[in-house]
């Protein structure tokens, strides 16, 4: 059984590339008007930070980091406001920080070797990337077999087309990615649009 975490009840974890940390508002509340109350902020861009410390108090919203790769970069964005930390891989220094600061924390694996090294760090969520290249939902079911308690969030290739397939199998706990509020519709300021794709994913999955 997963212990408890900050995403539980959010089966969507949009992935934000913002260039601009003053779209980081309009971007999230476009994302909560279509029913998603969480986003992974990455810091792939220097706005990132800015952006994180933008949506800290934004209501019924919880934001979080993605791209997170060293120790300092957990710091960093827990200062200011981030509840969870999200990695494209498994480096034992990040994790260790993140438990040791008592935020969420994410990170990517590929094989069942770096299952087993999340798994003895003391973690069951861990992201799967890149889902999509890696095999999808072949993948999580044959890591089911050796780490039944182990739930993934497959990032990479997820899709309107593919979200409910992913979210539908009982060792996935949320998908994530970036095609309900793309780079282009976030620079291009097309809230509608990010409200529009966020409505339909969570129409998707909802009984
Ligand atoms: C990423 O690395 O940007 C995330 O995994 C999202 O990927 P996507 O753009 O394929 O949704």
């Amino acid at each position: 059984m997963a212990r408890p975490m900050i995403l539980d009840g959010q089966p969507f974890v949009p992935v934000i590339v913002l260039d601009d940390a003053e779209r980081a508002v309009p971007v999230a509340e476009a994302l909560r008007r279509g029913g998603i109350r969480c986003a992974e902020i990455t810091l792939r861009t220097p706005a990132g930070v800015e952006a994180i410390a933008a949506l800290r108090d934004l209501p019924d919203f919880i934001v979080g980091a993605g791209t997170v790769l060293t120790p300092e970069d957990v710091d960093r964005v827990v200062d200011a406001g981030a509840r969870f930390v999200v990695s494209p891989g498994l480096a034992d220094d990040v994790v260790e920080r993140a438990l040791a600061l008592g935020v969420g924390v994410v990170p990517g694996v590929a094989t069942a070797t770096e299952v087993q090294r999340a798994v003895r760090l003391g973690l069951d969520r861990l992201k799967l990337f890149p889902a999509g290249p890696l095999g999808g939902l072949g993948l999580i079911r044959a890591l089911a077999g050796p780490f039944p308690d182990v739930r993934f969030l497959p990032s990479g290739g997820v899709s309107a087309a593919n979200a409910a397939g992913y979210l539908a199998d009982p060792n996935v706990f949320a998908v994530s990615g970036s095609w309900m509020a793309t780079r282009e519709l976030i620079a291009t300021g097309d809230v509608d649009a990010i409200e529009r794709l966020s409505r339909e994913a969570v129409a998707a999955v909802s009984p």
